[in-house]
């Protein structure tokens, strides 16, 4: 009985030692409020794999936070930045888990760039949902009010949909179920493998 204990504590450890590894970069895309972000940090504390959010890169090369880069450089600058990180990252060896902002496809460049270097993953949400999500709207400049928001959201969701390789409903779901069913869509399309 107790080396039968043993053996299950053992079993259980190493299940949760399970290593990971990634072949290509994965980048979250979505709606502004999806969850890319902590979804992202928690796929990759449950794998052991490495992750980076796209608008904390750009806030670190600017010095800056996104908010006042559009203040002084409006969207158009913005995105130029935006894009300039993006193609730092992607050409970066190590695959690496990366939360985008939700804008990164309306430039078709950007697309041109994830495509080459990894897969798109699309994390569903509707505007209603992601406003309860955003805490603070005032770090996002572009939502503002609901019905632009919506538009805007509109919009983009063709976008999301075309251009994604997986997509994922986050209505209703907590942070955990999303990495879960992540990780079992990842690992199923092959770009997510075990490690021994
Ligand atoms: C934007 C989304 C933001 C940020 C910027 C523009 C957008 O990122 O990149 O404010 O155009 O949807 P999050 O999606 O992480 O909020």
């Amino acid at each position: 009985m107790g080396v039968g204990k043993e053996v299950g504590a053992r079993g259980a450890s190493e299940a949760r030692a399970r290593k990971f590894a990634l072949k290509q970069h994965v980048f979250l895309v979505g709606f502004m409020g999806a969850g890319k972000t902590t979804v992202s940090r928690r796929l990759s504390r449950m794998c052991g794999l490495s992750s980076i959010d796209l608008d904390s890169y750009i806030e670190r090369m600017s010095d800056m936070p996104i908010k006042d880069i559009f203040a002084q450089s409006g969207e158009q600058g913005f995105r130029q930045i935006e894009t300039q990180a993006l193609l730092d990252i992607a050409s970066k060896d190590d695959p690496m888990i990366v939360s985008c902002g939700g804008g990164i496809l309306t430039v078709p460049r950007n697309i041109e760039i994830m495509k080459a270097a990894g897969l798109i993953v699309h994390l569903r949400v509707d505007v209603d949902e992601a406003s309860l999500r955003i805490s603070d709207a005032s770090t996002r400049p572009l939502f503002q009010d609901l019905e632009a928001a919506r538009e805007r959201l509109e919009e983009r969701m063709p976008v999301y949909e075309a251009e994604s390789d997986i997509a994922i409903d986050t209505f209703g779901k907590n942070v955990g179920a999303v990495a879960y069913e992540l990780r079992r869509q990842l690992l199923q399309s092959g770009v997510l493998v075990q490690t021994p």
